[in-house]
């Protein structure tokens, strides 16, 4: 099994859950002679593979790696006439948040879609160090700000990590499926969310001015277009059973290394 973005944040937990289990897992990534903005190495990484988990990602060149990324995989497979199953990590509600990135992801799916080798499209929310990131970087001194009435309910990567692992493992589809999105058990407001990391970090919880959403953007966030439908598959840790193991105070940085 091939992990692209398997030195990432999610990708490196797919790959220790995949061998964890017994597969023969390899990460692809730049660092291992993949890359997926260019193709470089694309073709001598999937051969042989059953199946694809796509956690390769970057948000400031998402159209060349992320999107561009997606069709390469897709073409490379068509190319080796392999049938492995590709399972494609996306995020909850990029299709109705037309922030750039989240575009990417759209186009993400549409480009593994229009490939026609198996897929399948799994969108979760915000994992757990980003909505503790957007809950506790908004802050000035004793004062946070809420954009808008933004809502997260976020999800535990080593259990998002768990279900790629599952669907990798499973029955791959004939085509092009999606899966439930994937979300944590609880929906916090951004007041919740900088209120539990102030009490994490023993700081007294910070006055929360909300600033009115402007553009469409942050009224996608404000009116929750970001969090799961009702189909969705909630499980992992809960953000306060995450917080608990966190180093104190939280360290300021997105990435959570396994
Ligand atoms: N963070 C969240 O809250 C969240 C929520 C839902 C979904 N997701 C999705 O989860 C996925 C993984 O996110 P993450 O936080 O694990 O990302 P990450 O830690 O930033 O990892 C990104 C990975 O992509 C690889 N990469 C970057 N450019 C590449 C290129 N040109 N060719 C090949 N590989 C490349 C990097 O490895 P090298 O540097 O070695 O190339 C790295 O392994 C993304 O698709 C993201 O949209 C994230």
């Amino acid at each position: 099994m091939v992990v692209t973005g398997g030195s990432g944040d999610l990708g490196a937990r797919v790959v220790r859950v995949l061998s964890g289990r017994g597969h023969d897992a390899v990460a692809a990534s730049r660092r291992t002679g993949v890359d997926l903005s260019t193709g470089e190495g694309l073709d001598a990484a999937l051969a042989g593979a059953d199946a694809v988990v796509h956690a390769a990602s970057s948000p400031t060149r998402p159209q060349t790696v992320d999107v561009a990324g997606a069709a390469r995989i897709g073409a490379s497979l068509r190319h080796l006439g392999s049938p492995a199953h590709v399972v494609s990590i996306s995020i909850v509600g990029c299709d109705r948040v037309p922030y750039p990135y989240y575009r990417a992801k759209v186009d993400s799916e549409t480009a593994l879609e229009r490939s026609g080798v198996p897929t399948t499209i799994v969108r979760a929310t915000q994992f757990h160090p980003l909505a503790a990131l957007l809950g506790s970087a908004l802050r000035l001194g004793s004062t946070s700000f809420s954009l808008g009435d933004m809502r997260s309910q976020p999800v535990d990567i080593d259990w998002v990590a768990e279900r790629l692992a599952d669907h990798a493992t499973g029955t791959a589809p004939s085509g092009f499926v999606r899966a439930p999105e994937l979300a944590g058990p609880t929906a916090y407001g951004a007041r919740e969310i900088s209120a539990l990391v102030a009490a994490h970090d023993g700081r007294t919880p910070p006055r929360v001015v909300r600033i009115p959403p402007v553009g469409e953007v942050m009224r996608g966030f404000s009116q929750g277009r970001n969090l799961p439908g009702p189909g969705a598959e909630t499980g992992g840790r809960s953000f306060e059973d995450w917080l608990a193991a966190q180093p104190r105070p939280l360290p300021r940085r997105m990435h959570s290394p396994p």
